[in-house]
């Protein structure tokens, strides 16, 4: 079984003061049993890696340009987000498809920029709801794992986290059968793929809506290997029993 993995993204929240949240989840959690990721904004990830030097706890970016470096203002590459002390980068994400009208062909190259500078991608797919009730999920998720990973994908390059769109930040979780629907889906997926020991290698993320209330069950679930977690990893009071829940699931 892959090594479990409990991921916080904190989207476009925290400024240096909710860095002290790091060192109350490193005091909660001195020897974790899973690997623990937390991604802030990219204004943080220096001063995030510098606080959790030492211990097992490392730190992510939220997105990356897929050139190398460039006339692209406003923008980072893989390397600047490594060299800033990054070990992996959230790609895909639901909110920058939809924002930044992300296409799968971007998001592959994406995590190829973020294969080449070093960095663990975790690569972010999931239905909408209109996608859920015209029966589009599979075929959804099927598209999204084809184009948006690249041939050069293994498990300790990549991370994939199924996030429905509609669950996420609405307090709304897919029924436990979907989840493991989708999860058996993709190891399926990933398998035929990229051979069945890789297959089976993937850490496979469920996001949207994890809280402490509900993350023991869905850990519970064949095919779940992690979460990553919006609005519960802000406070380590919310994220620590998240990490619990996975340990002892
Ligand atoms: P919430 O946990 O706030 O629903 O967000 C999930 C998410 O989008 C993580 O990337």
């Amino acid at each position: 079984m892959p090594r479990r993995l409990a991921a916080g993204n904190w989207k476009m929240n925290g400024t240096r003061g909710n860095l002290s949240e790091l060192d109350a989840l490193m005091a909660r959690h001195p020897a974790p049993s899973v690997d623990l990721l937390l991604c802030p904004p990219a204004t943080l990830v220096t001063q995030a890696a510098d606080r959790v030097a030492g211990h097992p706890m490392f730190i992510g970016a939220q997105d990356c340009h897929p050139a190398p470096s460039g006339a692209h203002t406003g923008d980072l590459s893989a390397a600047m987000l490594a060299d800033a002390g990054a070990g992996a980068v959230i790609l895909g994400h639901s909110e920058r498809r939809e924002n930044h009208h992300e296409t799968n062909a971007l998001v592959c190259d994406k995590v190829m920029a973020a294969q080449a500078a070093g960095l663990i991608a975790l690569a972010c797919i999931g239905e909408t709801l209109e996608q859920r009730e015209g029966g589009q999920t599979l075929q959804v998720i099927a598209e999204q794992i084809a184009q948006s990973l690249p041939d050069g994908a293994t498990p300790e390059n990549t991370v994939i986290a199924y996030e429905p769109v509609w669950a996420i930040g609405t307090g709304l979780t897919p029924e436990i059968g979907q989840i493991a629907e989708v999860h058996d889906f993709l190891r399926q997926a990933l398998s035929d793929r990229f051979g069945s020991g890789n297959g089976n290698g993937f850490r496979l993320l469920y996001g949207g809506s994890v809280k402490p209330a509900n993350a023991a069950e869905i850990f519970g679930v064949d095919n779940v290997d992690g979460a990553l977690v919006g609005g519960a990893s802000l406070r380590a009071d919310d994220f620590s029993p998240i990490i619990d829940a996975l340990e002892n699931t």
